[in-house]
């Protein structure tokens, strides 16, 4: 199996429909132990996502801005593993002023909370787990991306967020290959989840995508992502680092899509 004998932390569960969810499901099945993170008051439905996957995991708190949090969990991990094998950062945020059409407008509170828990928040995963892979002899992490090279409509902050995040991908994996720490990025086709339902006019993606991707694209099946983060965590991508690898159907290749040429 593609992850036996890795211990994983899988972040940013909250349903059944959660990228993180199906990646933890798949995690299992390919032979990973893990444990999820919970933040809030998304915590209890975390608790009860849990409950559905093959092996229900423990559930620990984590807020990502709460130091003590992040400190909390590396020693409940230790106690737990004596190491950790790597993580799935699957955690973003930006309030409602930051995104749907009204980019003009934010306030840099907002656009720098988008920021922080979206994209800084990856150096914090790492830093934190970093004593724990490096127990390990090495480790692998992977975070969720919506691929922002080109401007979309209402995505605003979040993307500008986004941007950062596969600029922060870069940073640490140059900063932790010394440690044999990978660090790397999926940039995921458009999915119906809780945080896409919040994003005003996410179903413009949805019709974009089935335009354009070569290999189409449902944005009710999560699984092909899934399956990418189960890749980069094991151990058969082991010279890959500060990579943003698409998962998109294909669709970030294309200009437009192969629709009846105009002969006229
Ligand atoms: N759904 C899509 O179309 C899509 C496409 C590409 C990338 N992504 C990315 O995938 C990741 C997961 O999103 P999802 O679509 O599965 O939605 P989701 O709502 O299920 O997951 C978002 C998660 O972020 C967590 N979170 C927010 N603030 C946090 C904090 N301060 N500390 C810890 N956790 C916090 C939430 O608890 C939630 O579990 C996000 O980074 C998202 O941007 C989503």
């Amino acid at each position: 199996m593609l992850l036996e004998g890795k211990r994983l932390v899988v972040t940013g569960v909250l349903t059944d429909g959660s990228i993180a969810w199906h990646s933890a499901r798949i995690a299992q099945e390919q032979g990973a132990e893990i444990v999820l993170t919970g933040f809030g008051r998304g915590r209890r439905l975390t608790e009860r996502s849990a409950q559905r996957l093959p092996n229900p995991p423990d559930v620990i708190e984590l807020d990502i801005n709460d130091p003590e949090h992040m400190a909390a969990l590396a020693a409940d991990l230790d106690a737990r593993w004596g190491a950790c094998d790597g993580a799935l950062h699957a955690i973003a945020f930006a309030p409602d002023d930051a995104l749907g059409g009204k980019f003009l407008d934010t306030p840099a509170e907002s656009a720098a909370t988008a920021f922080v828990t979206s994209a800084f928040s990856y150096k914090t995963l790492a830093v934190g787990l970093r004593p724990l892979m490096q127990k390990a002899g090495g480790g692998a992490l992977v975070t969720l991306d919506f691929d922002n090279s080109q401007a979309w409509p209402a995505y605003d902050w979040m993307g500008v967020a986004k941007s950062a995040l596969q600029a922060v991908t870069r940073y640490l994996a140059k900063d932790l290959g010394a440690d044999n720490i990978r660090v790397n990025a999926i940039s995921a086709g458009p999915l119906t989840t809780v945080a896409a339902k919040s994003i005003p006019g996410f179903a413009r993606f949805d019709d974009v995508w089935g335009e354009r991707a070569p290999l189409g694209w449902d944005t009710s099946d999560p699984t092909p992502v899934a399956r990418m983060v189960a890749v980069m965590l094991s151990d058969w991508a082991p010279m890959t680092s500060g990579e943003v690898i698409h998962v998109d159907g294909g669709f970030h290749a294309v200009a437009t899509g192969s629709g009846p040429v105009d002969e006229t």
